[in-house]
């Protein structure tokens, strides 16, 4: 495979070349990365705008009326993105995640979802089917998401006092408006419905105990996220995260925990259920505790680039490659020699770096590629 970066500054037109390799990979649903990771889960952007401007992902100084989101034309069509997610299926993937910026701006959704759910995994049993969205347009879609074939929603819900929530997405949007649409999502069947909760300390930390007794019982499972340093523009600072295991003392302080089995090989959050019973929690400490070592996700761009990593500051051009006349095996072959040549794991390596390792590092934007 011929890589090639290009150093410009926008990193979006970084690529990589994705080539057919020539020895092709055949698409054994057993793939796996340098450090013996499996391909199992692929997330789809679909849009790289949002409604919304968390200053910990869409800062908005930077994205403001003149920020230059992706023309049109460049993003993949929902045909081309069903005819790559195959691929992956056959790779062994067999959950998709649909994200953004927000998924749900990007028109006619359901139909993407209708064709992503008619594909099928290594296995036989279609692809489970779920999408993180800010919940903002959930109360007006979440049945049509439903009947598409949606299985599942998680919703980003940073606080329930409505200042912090509004400070918080900085458009003034109401807090109401997205609880309004958690229990659109839970009537339409879209459950278990997760909440993830991205903790800044100084900014929401007070939010913590309130979110857990809120939602202790209900059935939605809350989570929260230690602040990343994701991307290039939301100035991140350590003393700003809150660690994880500083979040669980103070729920633990009034109800207490016990941890619970991992649900499944490689997932994000470390659970905890309430002693009473009363369901749980989950802890997503990328910052604090690394989880690279059974990562097993890639992420597909709104533009077709495929990126190994979330702290990736390059994707491979897989658009490219659909657009000039691939047959599918190639795309497979493809895809399949890229995930063989990855040895990704920022998360794990970010604690050895020296403080300013990444001075100068454009790394891609959160929005850009998907949570
Ligand atoms: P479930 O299948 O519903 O449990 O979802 P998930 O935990 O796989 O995905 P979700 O999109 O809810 O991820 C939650 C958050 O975890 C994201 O918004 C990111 O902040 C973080 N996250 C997800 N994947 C990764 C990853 O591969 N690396 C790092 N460092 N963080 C991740
Ligand atoms: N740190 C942690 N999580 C982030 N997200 C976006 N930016 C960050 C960040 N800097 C996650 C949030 C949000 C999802 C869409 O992306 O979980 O819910
Ligand atoms: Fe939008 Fe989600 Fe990013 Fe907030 S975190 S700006 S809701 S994509
Ligand atoms: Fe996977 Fe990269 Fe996140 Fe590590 S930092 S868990 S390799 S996406």
């Amino acid at each position: 495979m011929a890589e090639r970066v290009i150093p410009l500054v926008d990193q979006r037109l970084a690529a990589l070349r994705a080539s057919v390799p020539a020895q092709p990979v055949a698409a054994t649903g057993l793939v796996a990365d340098t450090l013996g990771r499996e391909l199992r889960d692929l997330r789809i952007s679909v849009t790289d705008r949002c409604n919304f401007r968390c200053s910990y992902c869409m800062p908005k100084e930077v994205f403001d009326k003149n920020y230059q989101y992706l023309p049109h034309a460049s993003l993949l069509s929902f045909e081309e993105i069903t005819r790559l997610a195959r691929q992956f299926l056959a790779h062994g993937v067999r959950k998709i995640r649909l994200t953004g910026g927000e998924p749900l701006l990007r028109k006619n959704l359901e139909i993407l979802v209708d064709q992503l759910s008619q594909l099928r995994t290594v296995e036989g049993t279609p692809p489970e089917l779920t999408l993180t969205t800010n919940g903002s347009l959930l109360t007006r879609k979440a049945q049509a998401l439903k009947d598409a074939g949606l299985k599942r929603v998680t919703v980003s819900l940073d606080g329930l006092d409505d200042a912090v929530f509004r400070r918080m997405n900085d458009v003034d949007f109401p807090v109401a408006e997205v609880l309004e649409g958690i229990a659109a999502a839970r009537e339409a069947g879209l459950g278990p419905v997760k909440v993830n909760m991205v903790v800044k300390r100084g900014t929401n930390d007070h939010e913590i105990l309130p979110m857990a007794r809120h939602f202790k019982g209900s059935g939605i499972v809350l989570r929260f996220i230690e602040y990343m340093d994701v991307g290039a523009t939301n100035g991140w600072r350590m003393d700003e995260v809150m660690p994880s295991s500083e979040v669980r003392a103070r729920i633990a302080s009034e109800f207490p925990l016990v941890q619970l089995d991992a649900a499944a090989p490689g997932e994000t959050a470390e659970r905890w259920g309430y002693v009473d019973g009363e369901g749980e929690v989950g802890f997503i400490s990328s910052v604090t505790q690394a989880f690279c070592g059974d990562c097993n996700r890639a992420r597909l761009s709104t533009e077709g680039k495929l990126y190994l990593c979330l702290f990736a500051s390059n994707g491979y051009d897989l658009r490219e490659l659909l657009r000039g006349g691939a047959s599918d095996e190639q795309l497979a072959s493809a895809i399949g020699h890229i995930w063989q040549g990855r040895d990704d794991r920022y998360s794990e390596l970010r604690s050895t770096l020296p403080a300013d390792a990444s001075a100068g590092v454009r790394r891609v934007e959160m929005s850009y590629i998907g949570g």
